[in-house]
């Protein structure tokens, strides 16, 4: 295994990072500082964009350059013109990591941590001060078209692994942005639906990680989202922009609007709106950069707004610009980019993030020496993603395909043959396979027929692609989803139609696997679950997300054993798309969204409902066994536990196992989920016979439920049992702690 060398570039990076920020009180004084020296107009002018990536400059008050933000959470995009969403050309490269989901499923904080150390380090090198990321959306339904560029399905996994991402890219003195606040779960017209969410729901799913990002990162900057929450728009929520973010959170960050999420001038700002962000010949509410009008200061002369809130709100802003240095001409820290760490750390993150998820006769992983031919069958193995996905697309120096990782991997000896997976099984008008009525959503049908024909009269035959198969060391079929605009694609701004697999391919999967060619493998790359209908004749199977420019090269090195698969799933993947809560309760349209589901979402949904899925959250294999067994769970002074595990590796290869912790609530006078997960450790790389002992803290406030009528978080007093496992289904040990008074947070 060569996991311990990539370790070593991690180790290595670690000693580049160092929180260089002004402290608070310091870049308070120097923001307020600037503000007494600005006029009324000056003060409108950081209200808005003066472009669409850019605040303005105000060399007057010291503000000698525009601020200057880009796109997103796993690169930095290139530079936006200042008037459309073109890019300037010749446009900048930079490198791409894996996206938020394949994050996510490392389910290790340490990877989170290079991931935004990377960002930060190429932000500074390209002079950008915002980033525009991360995303921390909960994936409520495997339809939402941005799953991939979020952090799962659970609330807790998703606010440990933004932490320390957000504390890697600020650690180079620059802003990070979370983002898109909040319940922009969905993407179907994300710009106008109505989302109904109870209030304990919200925060006990939906705004946990928003909470950490600004209590636990410090995250200088939060982006609201497009949707409305209960008839209001997110850029106009007082309860939510005021009342949570400001006065219950203490952010004092810039709170920005979506692209062309402000709709009004004094509303928005009477209700703790943020600056207007849109194309730039777009913004127009607080001023118009375009035309030089200010709005915004003709509402304070009307009287309609106050000259204390323009204050409050550019101050925010310059708080942020003197936080990093850029207001205050502090030394920043220097980044870098392309750099071959930065390459190393986006391989090492995806291999860290691929799941094992079936390895029944133990084929994988395969022996490079003893193939001499391969089979790949699937189109997606050759075909480039970096550049794709909307707002989270990059410009890459090189991507690493999967069939590129092969050859590098095999050299030239290897014959490596690359079929499509035919879709000829399936008639071309067969829209049965729809699960919902998306009429109105930006929809696939009338692309899937036209290519659904033309690939018809293109694709191999099953026959053909099977003699490959029977004279192939090794039979590949790599499947799954892509980013764009095609078909049932992933995608921002629209969802997927269905969660099925295209048109046909479940069929030709099902009749690959039928012909027990040697050594054959499933991958499935996708960054929400798919609904594969071959899944039990599938022994050998592993799964991963969007790797960014280095997927290939993870990939190929998962397959070949140079790495061991560690990750585990950030989603629970239904056997079908039925079979989930949102599909249940029907609360899935594009006007009006009620999350009738409640707090039932991912696995506390298939825990509640007995039902089986196709795998569980947090389901990961590995090529050797792990012994893991619950040491204690010692009480603190601080009122909290520490719950220790101990996990010995007891086959033959070096691996890591998660240790992930669960709560349930045997005593609970209100309703609770069957469990929560509540933590998690990932142990280093363990030799064979090798065993650590990993700790894992559990607060009071942990046990917490939210009492809507107090508004506050509530643990009852009560036995609490402490679940230790590797999966949401497999349990290894249980512990049980009693909470003598209540206690409220
Ligand atoms: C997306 C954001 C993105 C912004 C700027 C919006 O359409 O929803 O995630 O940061 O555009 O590109």
């Amino acid at each position: 295994m060569n996991t311990k060398s990539a370790f070593a570039v991690a180790a290595a990076f670690g000693s580049l990072a160092c929180f260089a920020m002004l402290d608070d009180a310091a870049a308070s004084k120097a923001a307020r500082e600037t503000l007494a020296k600005m006029t009324l107009e000056e003060k409108v002018l950081l209200t808005g964009g003066s472009g669409t990536m850019t605040l303005s400059a105000i060399p007057r008050v010291g503000i000698t350059k525009e601020w200057t933000m880009s796109d997103n959470s796993s690169t930095v995009r290139p530079q936006m013109k200042r008037w459309d969403w073109g890019y300037t050309e010749p446009r900048s490269e930079n490198t791409k990591l894996p996206s938020l989901s394949a994050l996510a499923s490392t389910w290790d904080p340490e990877m989170a941590r290079l991931h935004g150390e990377v960002l930060g380090a190429e932000m500074r090198d390209r002079g950008v001060d915002e980033l525009l990321g991360p995303g921390v959306n909960i994936a409520r339904t495997p339809l939402n078209g941005r799953n991939w560029e979020y952090l799962g399905e659970d609330p807790c996994l998703a606010a440990k692994m933004c932490v320390p991402m957000i504390k890697g890219v600020q650690s180079f003195d620059v802003a990070a942005t979370v983002k898109h606040f909040c319940l922009n779960d969905q993407e179907w017209n994300r710009n106008n639906v109505d989302t109904h969410c109870d209030l304990r729901t919200l925060h006990e799913i939906y705004l946990p990680a928003f909470r950490a990002a600004v209590q636990e990162a410090g995250v200088l900057c939060v982006m609201t989202s497009y949707n409305k929450i209960d008839g209001l728009w997110a850029s106009e929520n007082k309860y939510l922009q005021t009342g949570v973010l400001r006065d219950q959170w203490g952010f004092k960050g810039l709170l920005e609007t979506d692209w062309g999420g402000q709709h009004s001038n004094e509303f928005s700002a009477n209700n703790g709106g943020g600056i207007e962000m849109d194309r730039g010949d777009e913004i127009k509410h607080h001023f118009n950069p375009k035309k030089e009008t200010l709005p915004l200061v003709d509402a304070v002369k009307a009287g309609k707004v106050s000259e204390a809130t323009v204050d409050e709100m550019a101050l925010h802003v310059l708080y942020v610009m003197a936080k990093t240095g850029f207001l205050t001409g502090a030394p920043r820290k220097a980044g870098e980019r392309n750099t071959k760490k930065h390459q190393q750390i986006a391989r090492l993150i995806g291999e860290e993030s691929v799941v094992l998820a079936k390895n029944d006769k133990g084929v994988l992983p395969l022996d490079a020496k003893s193939v001499r031919k391969i089979l790949v069958v699937g189109k997606n193995a050759a075909e480039k993603q970096c550049h794709k996905g909307c707002s989270g697309e990059g410009n890459v120096p090189y991507e690493v395909t999967f069939i590129d990782g092969l050859k590098a991997r095999l050299g030239d000896g290897v014959e490596i043959v690359l079929m499509p997976i035919p879709k000829g099984a399936v008639k071309a008008s067969d829209d049965s396979q729809l699960a919902v009525d998306l009429s109105g959503v930006e929809r696939a049908g009338g692309h899937l027929d036209k290519e659904a024909k033309k690939a018809k009269s293109s694709e191999p035959s099953l026959d053909e692609i099977k003699a490959v198969a029977l004279a192939s060391d090794a039979t590949i079929v790599f499947t799954g989803t892509e980013l764009g605009y095609d078909g049932n694609m992933e995608s921002e701004g629209r969802d997927r139609s269905n969660m099925l697999a295209d048109p046909g391919e479940d069929e030709s999967i099902a009749a690959i696997l039928s012909w027990n060619a040697k050594n054959t493998v499933v991958i499935s790359r996708a960054g929400t679950p798919v609904g594969y209908t071959w899944v039990d004749a599938a022994p050998t199977m592993l799964m991963s997300s969007y790797l960014g420019m280095e997927e290939g090269s993870a990939l190929a090195r998962v397959v070949f054993g140079d790495v061991n698969p560690s990750g585990k799933l950030c989603h629970t993947w239904p056997k079908r798309y039925e079979d989930t809560g949102v599909a249940q309760l029907g609360t899935y349209n594009e006007k009006e969204v009620v999350y009738n589901e409640r707090f039932y979402v991912g696995y506390r949904w298939f825990d509640r409902k007995n039902i089986e899925p196709m795998f569980p959250f947090g389901h990961g294999l590995s090529y050797t066994k792990f012994d893991v067994s619950l040491v204690g769970v010692e009480a603190e002074k601080d009122g909290g536990w520490t719950v220790s595990a101990k996990v010995t590796n007891t086959g033959k290869v070096a691996g890591r196992e998660v240790v992930q912790m669960y709560v349930a609530y045997p005593d609970a006078k209100v309703e609770r989920c069957v469990k929560d997960l509540r933590g998690f450790a990932k142990t280093k790389l363990l030799a064979p016979g090798e065993s650590e002992t990993v700790s894992i803290p559990l607060s009071a406030r942990d046990l917490a439920y939210f009492d809507e009528l107090d508004h506050r978080f509530v643990t009852e007093a009560g036995r609490y049992e402490i679940l230790v496992g590797t999966s949401s289904r497999v349990i290894r040990g249980r512990a049980t702690v009693e909470v003598g008074a209540e206690s409220r947070f």
